[in-house]
């Protein structure tokens, strides 16, 4: 009897599996500015979501990147690098809620891991705004990305505060995830790419868990 019902929970959790995977938490985030997307990913690191709508006839990338200060009055961050695929020539995009509590968007170019101050980014960028919302900020902009780019390498970060008087923003954790949150983000639709556009993402692993748990229940089976 008992190795029956696990091999009734492995192949449940088998069929299961594609729906979790395909249910993404971002699909459910709904903006109050009522910002549509035609695409959002979980992001695997921070906790972080990326919405986006890629129009190709003008190679503009509209974002909304969510997430939250890893403190109370820290910032978030989302940059696309052309140069690399970390933080080192990243073209960032920092949000923070300023003293009178309204949250404002800075654009950095970061050159090099010293000299982090507010500059113009490499590519046009325009409709930047920012919210926050329940300990969570979100950062909208639209960016010119390369002609016919498939993809762009993009980088996000979140940090733990702002000095009050020079405003700069406080070092972020150096910690896995931290380090980790870096990928190629997908554009094209001819890739046949359907789920989340993000190439190095998680997809995989609910299903991989899954067969796992197959093993496992074979294991215990015999
Ligand atoms: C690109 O096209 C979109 C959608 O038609 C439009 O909203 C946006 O203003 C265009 N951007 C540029 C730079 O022309
Ligand atoms: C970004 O910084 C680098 C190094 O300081 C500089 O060469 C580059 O021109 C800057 N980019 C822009 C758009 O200002
Ligand atoms: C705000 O965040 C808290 C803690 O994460 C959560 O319990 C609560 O449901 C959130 N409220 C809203 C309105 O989203
Ligand atoms: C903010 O920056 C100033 C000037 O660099 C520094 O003296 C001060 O200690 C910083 N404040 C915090 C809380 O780190
Ligand atoms: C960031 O990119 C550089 C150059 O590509 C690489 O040497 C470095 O290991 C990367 N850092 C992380 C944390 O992956
Ligand atoms: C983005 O959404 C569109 C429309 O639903 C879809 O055709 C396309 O494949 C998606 N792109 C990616 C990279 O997921």
């Amino acid at each position: 009897m008992a190795p029956i019902v696990l091999i009734l929970i492995s192949l449940l959790a088998l069929l299961i599996s594609p729906s979790q995977a395909a249910t993404a938490t971002c699909t459910s985030q709904k903006f109050t500015n009522n910002k549509l997307y035609a695409n959002c990913t979980d992001l695997p690191h921070l906790s972080s979501y990326l919405h986006w709508t890629y129009d190709a006839s003008n190679s503009s990338l509209a974002v909304a990147f969510v997430a939250a200060p890893s403190k109370s009055g820290g910032w978030v961050a989302w940059a696309i690098n052309p140069t690399g695929t970390n933080m080192s020539g990243a073209q960032a995009l920092v949000a923070y809620v300023q003293d009178d509590g309204t949250p404002t968007v800075k654009t950095y170019n970061i050159t090099s891991y010293s000299s982090i101050v507010p500059g113009k980014l490499s590519f046009d960028v325009w409709d930047i705004s920012a919210e926050s919302s329940n300990g969570t900020l979100m950062i909208f902009a639209t960016v010119k990305v390369p002609e016919k780019a498939e993809t762009v390498n993009q980088v996000w970060q979140v940090g733990p505060g702002v000095n009050k008087t020079t405003h700069f923003i406080e070092k972020h954790d150096f910690a896995q995830a931290n380090l980790a949150a870096y990928g190629a983000l997908s554009l094209g639709t001819a890739s046949g790419n359907s789920g989340a556009g993000l190439r190095i993402g998680d997809g995989g692993h609910v299903g991989l868990f899954s067969i796992s748990l197959l093993v496992l229940g074979t294991l215990i089976v015999f």
